[in-house]
Formats: structure tokens, sequence, C-alpha cells
């Protein structure tokens, strides 16, 4: 394949599609599942939001992230989700979810398999329409997936073009954006790589690289993008255990670097602790929010020494109890 396939399958998508606004909406929710970072749909007014997000000045240096007026930064109110089932019936997957955010937080939501994580985290990221309830960033209700933040999918190695080497692939999501130079493109990928370690990669192809580097790649296209928040669905879960644990620490260090606020789903208790400012429980499905647990570890955080902590050992009881309770009769 070449390049010119980006084009085909984006004339497909388009010629699959109704009116003109619904095409441009539509186009752009696909390519955002496709490639995060690919297809930006605004709400009504969106003109406002800012073109470079505070999230790119690093912290420590006189930087100062955008801070809202009232509330949080990310407000989930009575998130409901239900799906259409067999015989017309509907299964309910997220019972009523409220929760809030603040500027730069990293919060871990924790859950069983099916509990509702990548659900809720597409509802976030715009990607799918809850039933009932709605999400505000920075007070404005989200109506597709906003500029501001990237989602990054639980299959990442999928969202890899194969026929694209690791630089175009970053590159990517920044075609499809106005006003960006192919000078400016190239820089800014050229920067995210250097950001995740992978200078060195720019050049070879998505199959040839490992599990851990294809990851990498997506945090590196995610970064291009300028995102002020990074939502990360079971980022890590199909590395081995080492790889795991330095991506964890390059998440971390990315977040610190570039200010970002992320939401990560996962079922992993002790990544979850590890990782957070706060993690907060799903129940199994119909889901809702059991409890919501402050870790209080300090940071930096250490591989070894952050997980030997009592507090980590005593966060890592908790939390498996309330993750592991049975599901709730009605
Ligand atoms: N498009 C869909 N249509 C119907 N049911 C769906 C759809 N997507 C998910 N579900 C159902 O919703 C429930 C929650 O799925 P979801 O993928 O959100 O769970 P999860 O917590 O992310 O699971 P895992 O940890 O295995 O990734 C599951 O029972 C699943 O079968
Ligand atoms: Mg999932």
């Amino acid at each position: 394949m070449t390049e010119g396939s980006d084009t085909i399958n984006k004339n497909a998508l388009i010629d699959r599609t109704g009116d003109r606004f619904r095409r441009s909406r539509e186009l752009k929710a696909r390519l955002q599942q496709l490639v995060p970072g690919g297809g930006h749909t605004y709400a009504k007014g969106d003109d406002q939001y800012p073109q470079l997000a505070p999230g790119l000045m690093a912290r420590g240096h006189g930087a100062q992230a955008v801070v809202p007026e009232s509330g949080g930064y990310l407000s989930l109110h009575g998130i409901r989700k239900e799906y259409p089932g067999s015989g017309g019936q509907s299964t309910p997957v997220l019972s009523s979810i409220d929760f809030e955010m603040q500027t730069g937080e990293f919060v871990a939501f924790v859950g069983a398999s099916g509990a509702g994580k990548t659900t809720l985290l597409k509802i976030i990221a715009g990607l799918l329409e809850p039933t009932a309830g709605r999400v505000q960033l920075q007070g404005r209700t989200i109506a597709g997936p906003p500029r501001e933040m990237v989602y990054l999918s639980q299959q990442y190695s999928k969202s890899l073009l194969p026929w694209r080497t690791v630089l175009k692939n970053v590159e990517f999501p920044l075609e499809h954006r106005a006003g960006i130079s192919r000078a400016e493109r190239r820089e800014r990928a050229q920067e995210a790589l250097r950001g995740v370690g992978l200078a060195e990669a720019a050049n070879r192809y998505p199959w040839q690289l490992s599990g851990g580097m294809q990851q990498r790649v997506t945090i590196a296209r995610a970064l291009a993008a300028r995102p002020s928040m990074l939502l990360f669905d079971e980022a890590f879960s199909s590395v081995d255990a080492l790889t795991r644990m330095e991506l964890q620490d390059l998440v971390l260090d990315t977040w610190q670097r570039y200010a970002l606020t992320i939401l990560l789903v996962t079922h992993d208790i002790d990544e979850a602790i590890y990782l957070s400012d706060r993690v907060a429980v799903l129940s199994r499905s119909p889901s809702r929010i059991v409890e919501t647990v402050t870790t209080g570890l300090s940071r930096p955080r250490a591989q070894i020494a952050t997980r030997a902590n009592p507090r980590f050992l005593e966060l890592r009881n908790h939390l498996y109890e309330l993750v592991c309770r049975p599901a709730e009769t009605p």
C-alpha cells in the first residue's frame, strides 16, 4: 500500500455518510478512533479553545496550566450507558457516574473486566454518546472528540498505519489539521519522538518495532497533537512486565514534563496506585463509582521504593477488596 491509501480511505468514509455536516463530524470521529488525535470535532463556539494546549509548557519552568474558573477541568454528570441487546432489550453498562478532575491531576479508574471502563473512556473522549448525562471539559459540554484530548486505545498496535514509517505515523493526525505547515508537522513529530526516546526509529515501520516501542509511537503521536489531556485505555496490557514498568515511568515523566492531565483506566490495581493521585473504583456492570481513594504517595515515584511503601500495600489490599466484590443484586 502507498500513502495515497489514506486519501482513498478518507474518501470512502465520506461517500458512506449523509449530509455535509454529519459527513464531516462522522469522518472526524472515525479518524479519531482509527488514529487518536486524527480528527477533531468541535462543539459550537469551540474556536475559543486554545490552539496550543497549556500542557506543552513544562512544569517547574514558570508556566501555569489553565485553571478553570469554576468546577473541575473535567466533569462527568450522571453518565449512563445502555447498549441495545437482543430481543429489543437494552443492557445497562454504566449506571450513573459522577466525577470531577482538576487540571494536572493523574487519575485511574479501576474495575473488573467488562465493568465498562472502555465504554466510559470512549464517552469521555467524545467517541460514544451516553444514554444519559454529559461530559464537560472546562465547563463546556463535549459534543465530539475535543482537540485538547487524545484517547489512546486499548488496541494501540492496530491504530498504527503499517504502510507508514514511524515518523509518518506521528505526523498523520497533524495532516488533518488546518494551519500546520509541513515543516512544523515534521518538527513536532521529531520532537515528540525524541520525547519518548524513539528518535532513532523514525524511519522504521511499526511492524519492525517491539510492542513497547509501538506503544511509545502512539504516545509520541498523541504528544505531537499537543493535547492537555491524555486518556489511556489499558495502555500497557499487552507488553511484558519490564516493558510495562518502563512505559509507566515514561508516562509519569511525560505527564510531568508536559504538565498534562491524565485519566487512565485499568484492571491492574498496582499500576493504578503507582501512577495516580486518585483511584476511582468501578463496581461490576452496570457500574458506578463505589469509592475514590487519594493515594497520598509522594512523587517522584520509583518502581521499587514506592511499591514497598506500607501505604502502597494498604491501598492495594483495600482496592482489591472493592474491585473483587461480587456484583450487587438489584
Ligand atoms: N458496542 C457494544 N455493543 C453492545 N455491548 C457492548 C458494546 N461494547 C461493549 N459492550 C458490553 O459492555 C460491557 C462493558 O464493556 P467494556 O469494553 O466497556 O468493558 P471493560 O471494562 O473495558 O472490559 P475490559 O477490561 O475487558 O477491557 C461488556 O459486557 C461488553 O460486552
Ligand atoms: Mg476495556
